[in-house]
């Protein structure tokens, strides 16, 4: 397979990125029993929408701009090292990808910056600025990422897509991370005296792919990105989860009897060829012994070959000691002779490596509704079963999310959210969910 025959090209790779950085990325090490677990077609043909699963309609031109002047679309908040909430002198902190209001919505992700907020009700939040000093951060633009607080200090990690400086806009993706210090008092929270950013992983060719595989062969998005701090309650070993796609270029890629399911629903089920262009994964590397400098990529937890090709914001939560890992993915990226909402999917697991099963049969959480199928976007669950996520496109009628940069700017600029959607409260039961009810938009609190 794949990944076998690519091993001496991955450790050749893996030699010349050591010789070229400061920091060690240990190779991966054959395990034994490759523990990745397969989002089967046969899952993914059960998802369906109903009652437990399906938001209300929300009219996001009601909404009002969570930051006045901006427009803000993914959203974590700082958690401790064990991924609770943090609260810093009784202050909340919330970050969120944002770029200027008036920028067009199809170009928000071309200039993304962090930018912080703070709360003391964990509802009402202030803008505090930009997260890192202006210029500092790598990449052209930064994505989704996570933050977690220790001892008094900030350790946030992003995305650095593109190249800072670069005169064409570029596409790559590296985890990164830069640690500061926090500084809080009865104004507010702020963040001074950054360390300097640096690259924790890049894409190795074999678990996950590199841009330059992607490239080749039509079709086909790439991702290494939106790297996520979890640590494991169980074992106290500590990791980063990232959004990925299985290695190889799609040439190399063969259809797989596990990624299609039963020996039953595959004698029955035709695989469209155009199928193999779906190779969205969820990555996991070990930070060992808590050690930055010391990352260690490992096999995906899960892959959706032939399944999906985007399984964005990979997160666990960990509720009667079952993992729950979350993933975010788009109506558009689904393989051929597949379909599924804009939703938050879901996987279970008594152990943190192997043994996710889809909750609810087919791995949807929550979707949006069928008349309004854009409207929010990029859920992510808290350890409270708070779902926060943004207010993406509403009210679109007969347009796909395609069309909508072909329309006039005030249709795009009218129907875009930019801004927090209400805040969805699930309930979890063993393999099975449930929206509650929602709150306000930003309310991480009840
Ligand atoms: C999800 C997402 C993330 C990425 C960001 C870029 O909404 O695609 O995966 O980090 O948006 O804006």
């Amino acid at each position: 397979m794949i990944r076998k025959n690519m091993k001496t090209w991955s450790a050749l790779t893996l030699v010349a990125s050591i010789a070229t950085s400061s920091f060690t990325v240990l190779p991966v090490q054959a395990q034994d029993g490759d523990q990745t677990v397969h989002w089967t077609r046969e899952q993914a043909s059960k998802i369906e929408l109903n009652q437990d699963n399906t938001l209300p309609y929300t009219d996001i031109s009601k909404l009002e701009k969570f930051a006045p002047g901006y427009h803000v679309w993914d959203t974590w908040a700082l958690t401790d090292r064990d991924g609770n909430i943090a609260s810093i002198k009784g202050w909340k902190v919330i970050f969120a990808l944002s770029a200027p209001a008036d920028v067009l919505p199809g170009k928000v992700h071309d200039i993304a910056t962090i930018r912080y907020f703070y709360s003391k009700n964990g509802k009402d939040w202030t803008l505090g600025g930009e997260l890192f000093p202006t210029g500092s951060a790598l990449g052209s633009r930064q994505w989704a990422g996570s933050a977690m607080t220790d001892d008094g200090k900030i350790h946030a990690f992003y995305t650095a897509t593109g190249h800072k400086g670069e005169e064409r806009l570029t596409y790559e993706q590296r985890l990164a991370m830069a640690t500061g210090e926090i500084v809080a008092d009865n104004k507010g929270v702020r963040f001074e005296n950054w360390g300097d950013h640096r690259i924790l992983l890049e894409p190795d060719g074999n678990y996950y792919q590199t841009k330059e595989q992607a490239q080749q062969g039509e079709g086909g998005g790439y991702a290494f990105r939106d790297p996520m701090w979890f640590k494991d309650p169980q074992s106290g070993k500590e990791y980063l989860l990232f959004e990925g796609n299985s290695g190889g270029t799609v040439t190399d890629r063969k259809l797989q009897p596990e990624y299609v399911g039963s020996p039953e629903y595959a004698g029955q089920h035709n695989v469209p060829a155009g199928a193999v262009h779906a190779n969205g994964n969820i990555g996991i590397a070990e930070v060992e012994g808590g050690d930055f400098s010391k990352i260690k990529l490992l096999p995906p937890l899960l892959e959706a070959n032939y399944v999906n090709e985007e399984l964005e914001r990979p997160h666990i939560v960990v509720k009667d000691k079952k993992y729950y890992l979350f993933t975010d993915s788009h109506i558009n990226k689904y393989a051929e002779g597949l379909s599924g909402p804009e939703g938050l999917y879901g996987f279970v697991s008594d152990s943190l490596i192997g043994g996710y099963q889809p909750l609810n049969g087919s791995g949807l959480v929550l979707a949006n509704p069928p008349q309004n199928p854009y409207q929010a976007y990029s859920w992510l669950v808290l350890p409270n079963l708070n779902v926060v996520g943004f207010a993406h496109f509403g009210d679109l009628g007969n347009l796909s999310i395609g069309d909508v940069g072909n329309q006039t700017p005030e249709y795009q600029f009218s129907h875009f959210g930019g801004t927090l959607a209400p805040t969805v409260k699930l309930s979890i039961k063993g393999d099975r969910t449930k929206v509650e009810n929602e709150l306000n938009p930003g309310t991480i609190k009840q």
